[in-house]
């Protein structure tokens, strides 16, 4: 039994994550804003990722455990279209980049000391979108931020791994969500089934590595 730690679990592809993870077994830190799923297996927590005291109480919560694996799926997309796009505002651009970029690292560090104590590993929900050889002219503030949610877990596989702490970012497929819409490719229950067996595969010697759910290495 593995203890997980699962960011915006409450719906769509991070609620499906943290109730696979709960039925074959494992102990899952369900964490979101208005307080995660309860259930079996599952141990609600209060966590905003980009409020300082959800953070700093959450490293109370995990003081003398053991964290196996964090899963840094919390994330927002504001604005889809063009570079005129009104909605792509200043707004949208901090709220996008406190959640999906500033909100991993700091959801990390949070983490780092019970990661330390399982050699444990990190898994970046990012997104293609993010991808730079895939670039397209739309959802500006998205496609940034998730680019540098890539970066961001490509950097810390170098740091983190003196620690024996190996990290990935994953692309969760398009995903039948609120974010991704119903018209979208999969279910939540398909993407979810595929990130888990890309996080029992992570290691150091994938460290750094960016995939589909479904395995296929995604360029940067
Ligand atoms: N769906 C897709 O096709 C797709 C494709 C590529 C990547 N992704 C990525 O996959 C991840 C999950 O997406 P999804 O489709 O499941 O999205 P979703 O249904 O919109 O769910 C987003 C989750 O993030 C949480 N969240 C937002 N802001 C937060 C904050 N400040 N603190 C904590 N939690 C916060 C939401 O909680 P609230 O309920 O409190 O808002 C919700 O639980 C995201 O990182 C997304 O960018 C999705």
């Amino acid at each position: 039994m593995a203890l997980v730690l699962v960011t915006g679990s409450n719906r769509g592809v991070g609620l499906e994550m943290a109730r696979q993870f709960a039925a074959r077994g494992d102990h899952v830190i369900a964490c979101a804003r208005a307080g995660g799923p309860a259930g079996e297996g599952l141990e609600p927590v209060r966590l905003d990722v980009t409020d300082a005291s959800d953070l700093s109480a959450l490293t109370g919560q995990l003081e003398g455990r053991a964290l196996d694996l964090l899963v840094c799926n919390a994330g927002v997309l504001k604005g889809r279209g063009g570079v005129e796009d009104p909605s792509m505002d200043e707004a949208a651009f901090a709220e996008t980049f406190a959640v999906n970029v500033t909100g991993v690292f700091m959801t990390v560090r949070a983490c780092l000391p019970a990661l330390r104590r399982a050699k444990g590993k990190i898994a970046v929900i990012s997104s293609q979108m993010g991808s730079t050889e895939r670039a397209k002219g739309s959802a500006y503030i998205y496609r940034a931020s998730k680019a540098a949610a890539t970066n961001l877990a490509v950097c810390l596989s170098k740091e983190l791994q003196e620690d024996g702490i190996a990290v990935g970012a994953y692309h969760p497929g398009w995903v039948r969500t609120d974010m991704g819409g119903s018209g979208a490719d999969i279910s939540a229950e398909e993407s979810a089934a595929g990130l888990l067996v890309r996080f029992d595969e992570l290691n150091l010697s994938t460290t750094g590595a960016f995939r589909f759910y479904s395995g296929e290495a995604i360029p940067f």
